[in-house]
């Protein structure tokens, strides 16, 4: 028998959380806070950033490990990002978990999507989680146990219409998450891509509006006709915390044989 921790720890691991200020990266961050983590958080929204951290910082029981910084950074800056992660490899020395979770959204037909924000979305949601992988695995490798969780998408696996640069990096993601599983399987690392349906964050609240326009329709109906496709058996959007338990299991000893997979939360969406 392999032994599990009964209950899940990860005291003493150092993990980053990009988007770490909002919706699913702030739920992951807290959930690896609470097991033990010192967590650094990245993200361009400062405010929230630090607050997030000020907030877990407060919440500290007495013989805890966890910590929590915040590392204000640019994703979508390729030399910034480079510069975050070496800030943070010289801060903690080793980066056992890195859940690579900035993302933003662009809802516009092919035929007018601007290429700039294409540009944008490729730097930000592809080859930032690229260069962080490639940067934190060494020290994955030297210490011979690792976690890398890709926050992909629904739509890492089917296309929605108007979202082409999103479906585009995000099933990209997949490639990234199984040669990443592939090159670090024998040095204890596993990646995996969580693949949500709608939750409940920013990002959605701000595609009610977008989905409305575009679709000629009132924001009351995007929910239930754009968010919840008939062949969403269960019919409501996840919640960040449903998607941050599946990253912390992902994180767990339990979990060292998962790898290179697609974790699907997506409300049956994908089942018929
Ligand atoms: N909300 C959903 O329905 C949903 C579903 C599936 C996947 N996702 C993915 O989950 C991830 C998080 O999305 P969310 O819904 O929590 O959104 P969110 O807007 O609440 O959080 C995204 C975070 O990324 C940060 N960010 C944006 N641009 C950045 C940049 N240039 N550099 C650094 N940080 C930047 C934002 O400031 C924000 O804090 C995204 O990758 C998204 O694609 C979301």
């Amino acid at each position: 028998m392999i032994p599990i921790e009964p209950r899940p720890t990860l005291a003493g691991r150092n993990a980053v959380v990009t988007g770490g200020a909002s919706g699913i990266g702030e739920a992951c961050a807290r959930k690896l806070f609470s097991l033990g983590c010192t967590v650094v958080i990245s993200d361009v929204n400062v405010e929230r950033g630090h607050a997030v951290v000020q907030e877990l910082m407060g919440s500290t029981e007495e013989g805890s490990s966890s910590k929590a910084i915040f590392i204000e950074t640019d994703m979508s800056q390729g030399e910034e990002t480079k510069q975050f992660a070496q800030t943070v490899l010289k801060t903690l020395g080793t980066v056992h978990i890195l859940v690579n979770c900035a993302g933003i959204q662009t809802v516009s037909p092919i035929e007018s999507f601007p290429e700039e924000r294409f540009r944008l979305m490729n730097e930000l949601m592809l080859v930032a989680p690229f260069l962080l992988t490639q940067a934190f695995l060494p020290s994955m490798y030297e210490a011979k146990w690792g976690r890398i969780v890709n926050i992909g998408s629904i739509h890492s696996l089917v296309a929605s219409p108007a979202k082409v640069a999103y479906v585009m990096f995000k099933h990209a993601l997949v490639g990234l998450t199984k040669s990443t599983a592939v090159e670090g399987g024998p040095h204890g690392v596993t990646a995996n891509c969580i693949c949500p349906s709608y939750v409940r964050t920013p990002l959605v609240e701000k595609q009610i509006a977008d989905q409305a326009i575009i679709r000629g329709i009132p924001e009351s109906e995007v929910i239930e006709k754009v968010m919840l496709p008939s062949n969403c058996v269960i019919r409501r959007l996840l919640e960040p915390n449903e998607v941050a338990e599946l990253c912390a299991f992902l994180c767990s000893d339990a979990a060292q044989c998962i790898t290179g997979s697609e974790q699907k939360i997506d409300c049956g969406w994908t089942s018929q």
